[in-house]
């Protein structure tokens, strides 16, 4: 049986290398003036899709509930604090798209645009230190059996009805593309 926060960490790789890939892109972006669109709307999808309604949603539906059963607090502990900077990356995201339309249709905004990019990158990067290194451990060590096998195949069931078979993988393949 898989630990409780392999899967969950496996998202974790794919969501790092599109994070560092797109502040090649943002590096890029700044230096020509210019922002490509198909790349930047591929990571749009990709931030919508996988790293929002999946993995966050794994976290939110599978893994946080066990970890709330096995007596890690939700108000004042860990959880809420994952809880609230999954509804912050939600709320950049949303401002994302909104500048980004912006940009596209009228050509300005490319500063706003590219801001929010490096907010997100940066929110990203110490969220997934914090699961990494903090969070998961700490269940990996209150968890047994019943729990590991419930957790991944809540994990199984979110991923096929959020994203729907196949889906996972196209967009871990669209991470390269961005
Ligand atoms: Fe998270
Ligand atoms: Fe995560």
């Amino acid at each position: 049986m898989e630990g409780l926060t392999y899967s969950l960490a496996r998202d974790h790789d794919v969501i790092l290398r599109v994070v560092d890939r797109l502040e090649t892109r943002v590096a890029e972006w700044r230096r020509t003036n210019n922002i490509e669109r198909e790349s930047l709307e591929k990571f749009i999808e990709f931030a919508k899709l996988f790293t929002d309604r999946c993995h966050h949603g794994k976290e939110e539906r599978c893994l946080f509930p066990c970890l709330e059963r096995r007596g890690i607090p939700r108000e004042g502990g860990p959880i809420g604090v994952m809880l609230y900077e999954h509804e912050i990356g939600r709320q950049l995201i949303g401002r994302l798209e909104k500048a980004a339309e912006m940009y596209f249709a009228e050509g300005r905004g490319l500063d706003e645009v590219l801001n929010i990019c490096e907010d997100y990158i940066n929110l990203i990067r110490q969220h997934i230190a914090k699961e990494n290194d903090i969070l998961f451990p700490m269940g990996e060590k209150v968890a047994d059996e019943g729990d590991r096998e419930r957790t991944n195949s809540c994990y199984e069931d979110v991923e096929l009805r959020e994203l729907g078979e196949g889906e996972h993988h196209r967009l871990e393949e669209l991470a390269d593309e961005i």
